[in-house]
């Protein structure tokens, strides 16, 4: 049984459908020991709380280099013995130490089919609007490790969705969210809770 982590801003409905895979059975081998938030009006506390997970609020400007903030991070979730830590909505800018002491063990899901639309700046509806703005056809949402680069992570799975003529960037968002993300997101924890992924360069074999 590994120890999952879930890193969060806002409102949390991916790590609603983490939960609600793990109630299920389709997250097997997982227990969701902690959830962190960075900010403390971020719904996705409630989602913990009412779900009876153990929460923490840990805040950059509580720290005075984000060096000293990862170090607090990295001191809760390995008092968790966190094994691998999911970013479902975490808007900050990640401390190189943390980046580094989860190395393998660190997944995103960013809304577009990377590497289209993603890197700095590149987060919640802006990436559905640039989307519409380049009048693409098709979308998606990507499942990611984390590395030191913004989005650049070796991609673990993706799932494409149809971007329709009268889309507006809230209409697209949920579809996205709908059709993939809260799909893809409990699909590989469950691979990497079970062994199935294989990290080999900057490439994921699943096995
Ligand atoms: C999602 O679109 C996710 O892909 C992105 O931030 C959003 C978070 O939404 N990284 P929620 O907090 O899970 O509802």
């Amino acid at each position: 049984m590994i120890n999952v982590a879930v890193l969060v801003s806002g409102g949390g409905t991916n790590l609603q459908a983490i939960i609600d895979a793990v109630n299920s059975g389709k997250i097997t081998n997982s227990k969701l020991s902690v959830v962190i938030s960075n900010k403390d009006d971020a719904y996705a506390l409630e989602r913990a709380k009412i779900n009876g997970i153990e929460s923490k609020l840990i805040r950059k400007k509580d720290y005075s280099t984000l060096e000293e903030y990862g170090e607090a991070m990295i001191e809760c979730l390995d008092s968790y013995n966190v094994d691998l830590v999911v970013l479902a909505g975490f808007l900050v800018i990640l401390p190189e130490n943390l980046v580094k002491h989860f190395e393998g063990r660190m997944m995103n899901i960013h809304p577009s089919l990377i590497p289209s639309h993603c890197g700095p700046g590149y987060y919640g509806l802006k990436v559905h609007e640039k989307v519409l703005e380049r009048g693409n056809k098709v979308t998606g949402a990507t499942v990611h490790f984390v590395n030191e680069i913004a989005d650049d992570g070796a991609i673990i799975s993706q799932k494409a969705v149809e971007v329709l003529d009268d889309d507006t960037p809230e209409v697209l968002q949920k579809r996205v969210m709908e059709q993939a993300e809260w799909n893809i997101l409990p699909q590989a924890i469950d691979d990497f809770a079970n062994g199935r992924l294989k990290l080999e360069g900057n490439i994921v074999k699943h096995i």
